[in-house]
Parts: structure tokens; sequence; C-alpha cells
């Protein structure tokens, strides 16, 4: 296991030939900046740099980077090309020019969420690993999902043909009995994936720009390389690839042109930490806490819903007077002056010039809270409307029945 010093150009020529069974690079990308960041408690800024005079500098770098990666890589090996928007086009016709486009395996999408809204145009959720190998007879192992929730079990069990007209039948044997299909074991992985970025606050950060997720490193060296292997990244950083293999038992070898890092990586190595991700283990959907009655309501004045925040429940679509529009709905066993409270506390911070209240229940209190409270719309949800009417419209029945 070794964490290396120098560049990397430098230093591939000294490693063996046909030793390694993975290369992930994560390089610079062409972004034609220098990226800097600074760990959580402020105490020391890491930063590259990735500029460079032009294209075809950066290009000629990495076909001789590219060049050492495959003199290194086992014949039953893959490199995982790690790269974005800037170059991947150049990127992808480099790589079958050094690796063949016969042996051109996938075009890995990394998705995960962002929400800024200050560019014009379509939001960047994405970058691209471009997996190769070194030849036909490369090492994989299938690794598979669990199947969507939209997915017949019970249909995908049975065996399947086509008939004379071409129809995907169910098949059965002479006598009529279904023919089971082979055993399933799920889905295998498709060429998506959706792996959060790592959060501010996530347990693995360690302030080193661009610093990829650990979960996204055993993804692929769960799929390309078996126990005791070995694992090279020529481009390591804050060695998140090295970390990702000391935690699944392969060997590996890191390179970094910048001493802060190597420091980083080795400081890593000795107690690694990585954040296990809520979002991928329970579902998207377990973030959500709202009840469907909630979002009814939320949906009927044209609302946004607000996860996890104990006094407001959802924000108006639109602003009124230039500023965001806080919504509660009063909860069951809750009078009115709590939400209110409630409310009132939790929209201090937004600058709320309106609030929404949604009566969702009568309680016995019924104050003239619009003029108590200027800021707060008091309205009532649908259903108590119709409450409300139909009882009105009983008294009157029996008012006139008595007449
Ligand atoms: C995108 S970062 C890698 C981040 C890493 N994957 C992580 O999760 O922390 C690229 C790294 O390449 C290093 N680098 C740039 N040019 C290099 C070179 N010629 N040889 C070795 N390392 C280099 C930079 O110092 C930087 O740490």
């Amino acid at each position: 296991m070794k964490v290396l010093h120098d560049d990397c150009l430098t230093l591939l020529p000294t490693l063996e030939e046909d030793s390694v069974q993975l290369v992930y690079l994560d390089p610079p990308f062409f972004t034609q900046k220098e990226h800097f960041l600074r760990t959580r408690d402020n105490s020391t800024e890491y930063s590259f740099k990735d500029n460079w005079r032009s294209l075809e500098e950066y290009l000629s770098f990495m076909q001789n980077v590219l060049s050492q990666c495959k003199r290194v890589l086992k014949k039953s090996g893959s490199i995982f090309f790690h790269c974005d928007k800037a170059a991947a086009h150049h990127l992808r016709v480099l790589l079958d020019s050094v690796f063949g486009s016969k042996n051109f395996q996938s075009e890995i999408i990394w998705a995960y969420k962002r929400w800024s809204n200050t560019k014009k145009g379509l939001l960047n959720s994405h970058q691209t690993i471009y997996f190769y190998s070194k030849s036909a007879d490369f090492k994989f192992n299938t690794i598979y999902t669990a199947y969507s929730p939209t997915t017949n079990i019970d249909q995908i069990l049975q065996a399947r043909r086509r008939n004379g007209f071409g129809k995907v039948v169910y098949h059965r044997d002479e006598e009529g009995q279904v023919i089971l299909a082979k055993e399933k074991k799920g889905v295998p992985f498709s060429d998506v994936w959706s792996i959060p970025f790592l959060n501010p606050k996530a347990k693995e950060r360690v302030g080193y720009p661009t610093q990829k997720p650990i979960l996204l490193l055993e993804r692929i060296i769960q799929i390309s390389t078996d126990s005791g292997d070995t694992v090279l990244d020529p481009f390591c950083g804050s060695g998140t690839t090295l970390v990702a293999a000391k935690l699944l038992g392969r060997e590996y070898i890191g390179i970094d042109s910048s001493i802060e890092a190597i420091r980083l990586a080795e400081k890593r190595l000795t107690e690694p930490v990585k954040t296990d991700s809520q979002l991928l283990f329970t579902g998207e959907t377990s973030y959500l806490e709202k009840t469907d009655y909630e979002r009814a309501i939320l949906k009927s004045i044209d609302a946004l819903p607000v996860e996890r925040n104990s006094g407001i429940d959802g924000f108006l679509r639109s602003y009124i007077e230039g500023s965001p529009v806080s919504v509660r709905i009063q909860k069951q066993n809750e009078d009115l002056e709590t939400a209110k409270q409630k409310l009132l506390r939790a929209s201090q911070s937004k600058n709320c010039a309106v609030m929404i209240l949604v009566r969702t229940h009568r309680t016995t209190e019924w104050l003239n809270y619009a003029q108590e409270e200027p800021k707060i719309m008091i309205i009532d949800s649908y259903d108590l409307v119709i409450e409300e009417w139909l009882e009105r419209r009983k008294t009157i029945e029996v008012t006139s029945a008595d007449k």
C-alpha cells in the first residue's frame, strides 16, 4: 500500500507493468480555474490548479498519463476515468485511441441533486465516468439492485417466449403448466448512478476541493476488483479511492503532486470515516414526513411542502409583496394560538411579509387574529369549510321544521 508524492507522469513509469487491476482517475477536468476549499474548522485551505495553456496541452498530458495507466494495468484490468462536460467529449475520443473503441464498456452518469438556480440554462447535476477495459477478458462482478416498486415480481418469475405471431407470451409445458424462468437476483446496476454529493456536514468530508463520496468509489471497486487486487489512483487528492479500497480489503497505490493532499490522504487512511447515505439506504421518500392530508392542503393553495421544520409546513409558490409566504397547518390537538406562535417563531428568519395559518378543526377560541396579527392570514381547510356548511344546513333544516 503506497501513497506517493510527485507528478504522476514521473511516478507512473516506475510502477510495475501488468500489476494493477483497476485504475480510477479523477484528474483536473480542464475547468481553467484554481479550486479552493477550507476545512470545516476553517484551519486549512486546500487547493489545486486546473489551468492549461490550451486544450492541446491538456489532452497531450492526458494521453501520456493514459498510456502509462494502460501499461500498468493487468490484462483483466479496467480503467474508470472521471470527467465532466468541460472536456468529456475530447476525453472519450482520447480513451478510444489509447484503449481501443472495442474496449469501451460504459459511460457512467453520476447524477446528484443540486438546487442552485443562478445560471441561465439547464442545471448541471451530473458528471461522467468512462469505463474501459484493457482487453475483452476483463474482470466484472455483477451487482444486483432491488426491483422497482412497479415491477410485477410474480410475472417475471414465469418464463416467456415469442409465439408464432412474434408476441411475447408465458411459456407453458405440454400439459399447460407454467414454466419457471431462471432464478432472478434483481436488476443489474445500470449506468446511471444516483449517489448524493457529499453535503457540507457529512462526516467523511475533509475539506478537499472536489472530494468524491466513498460510496461512489466503493461501487467502482466492487464491480471491477476482488479482495486482494490492487487499485491505483494517479490523482488521489484527499485519498477517497484509497480509503474505499482499504475498507473493501484491496491493495492501493495513490499518487498526488500536492504534498498537502498526500498528508491528508495518509491521515484519512489511519482512521477511515465513511458517511452512510440515509438517502440511499432508506430511499428518497424516507425524508418526506408530510401526510397525504397535509400535502392536499398545501396543493390546494399552491404551496410547496417543507419537511423537517416544526413551525412551517410549506411556502406559497409565489411571493407576496416581494417576500416568501410561509404556511402552517393547524395540527390535531393544537389550538390556534399555539399554531400561530410556532408559525411566527419559525418565520422570523425568513423575512415573510405575510404568513398563512390553515385552520383544520374548530377550537373553542375564535378570535379575530387578522386584526391582532396583521401579518397572519387565517384560512379554513376545505374539509372544515364543508363540515361547517353541512352543520349550518342541518341547523337551518331543524329550525324550518320547527316552524
Ligand atoms: C479532482 S482532484 C482529486 C480529488 C480526489 N478524487 C478526492 O476525492 O479527494 C485532482 C487532484 O489531482 C492532483 N494533480 C494535478 N495534477 C497532477 C499531476 N500531474 N500528478 C499528480 N497529481 C496531480 C491535484 O493535486 C488534485 O489533488
